[in-house]
């Protein structure tokens, strides 16, 4: 691979608009959906040697969504968990989540659930698989200031001198590197609140594939269109 892809992000978009065209329910299309993540998240380790991928499966304002239609995901996704976690740790995937689990809202079985799977993988040390639940970028810029603006008034940082990494240290990104490719699938183009600040430099494909259609031939016309850019940075190259 001639350009450095560490991360890849992925919106998964598209599961309701899958279901629709196929009559079935919206519980349906997140149910496929789901049924994808392995696979796609397990070759961009195996087949292309990134390192960290991260996925966003709840945003704080999918809570605008029906009742039932949040407790049908949140339980897939529990599902998924409980019966990876092993397939993830012998594969040496360190399981993390992002976003604000200290919200009521969130079901104390999920909770649990996706605490155990953080746990259990804490040590491997192969590949990151950050998971976006409950995630808001904005939000997560928000509390990263509240948290530096708190050290300041302690007068355990100086405000003048706060650099990038003091702050991006404060995100829930902390111990990864910037997002270096984005896809999402559905034919959205839009961020929808998503890692606002690591996608800075990041290469956005967007493809019209819904979620639960996206398998690793859609992932490698991604990956090639990827390498088909010309990443400058801000400098002048090729
Ligand atoms: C999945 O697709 C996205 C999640 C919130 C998990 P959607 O449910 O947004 O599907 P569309 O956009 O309605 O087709
Ligand atoms: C973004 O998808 C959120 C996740 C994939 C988790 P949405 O389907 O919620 O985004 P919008 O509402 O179309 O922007
Ligand atoms: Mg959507």
């Amino acid at each position: 691979m001639s350009q450095r892809l560490d991360h890849i992000a992925f919106i998964m978009d598209g599961n309701g608009r899958w279901a629709k065209k196929r009559l079935l329910s919206r519980s349906m299309g997140h149910k496929a959906g789901v049924k994808r993540i392995k696979e796609i998240i397990l070759s961009c380790f195996e087949d292309y040697g990134i390192h960290t991928c991260s996925l966003y499966c709840f945003s704080t304002e999918n809570w605008n969504r029906p009742k039932d239609e949040i407790e049908t995901l949140f339980q897939l996704l529990k599902t998924f968990f409980e019966e990876e976690i092993d397939f993830f740790k012998e594969k040496g995937v360190q399981i993390r989540v992002l976003g604000f689990l200290e919200d009521e809202r969130i079901p104390s079985d999920v909770l649990s659930t996706i605490k155990k799977a953080v746990q259990e993988t804490k040590d491997c040390t192969k590949n990151v698989f950050n998971v976006l639940f409950n995630y808001g970028a904005r939000q997560e810029i928000l509390e990263a200031t509240r948290k530096l603006a708190k050290k300041a008034v302690e007068g355990k940082v100086d405000p003048e001198r706060l650099t990038l990494s003091d702050f991006s240290g404060m995100l829930f990104t902390k111990e990864s590197s910037d997002v270096d490719l984005l896809i999402r699938t559905s034919g959205e183009e839009r961020l929808s609140n998503c890692l606002l600040y690591q996608c800075a430099y990041a290469e956005f494909v967007f493809t019209p594939c819904y979620w639960p259609d996206f398998d690793k031939k859609e992932l490698e016309k991604c990956i090639r269109e990827f390498e088909s850019r010309n990443r400058r940075f801000g400098a002048i190259k090729g």
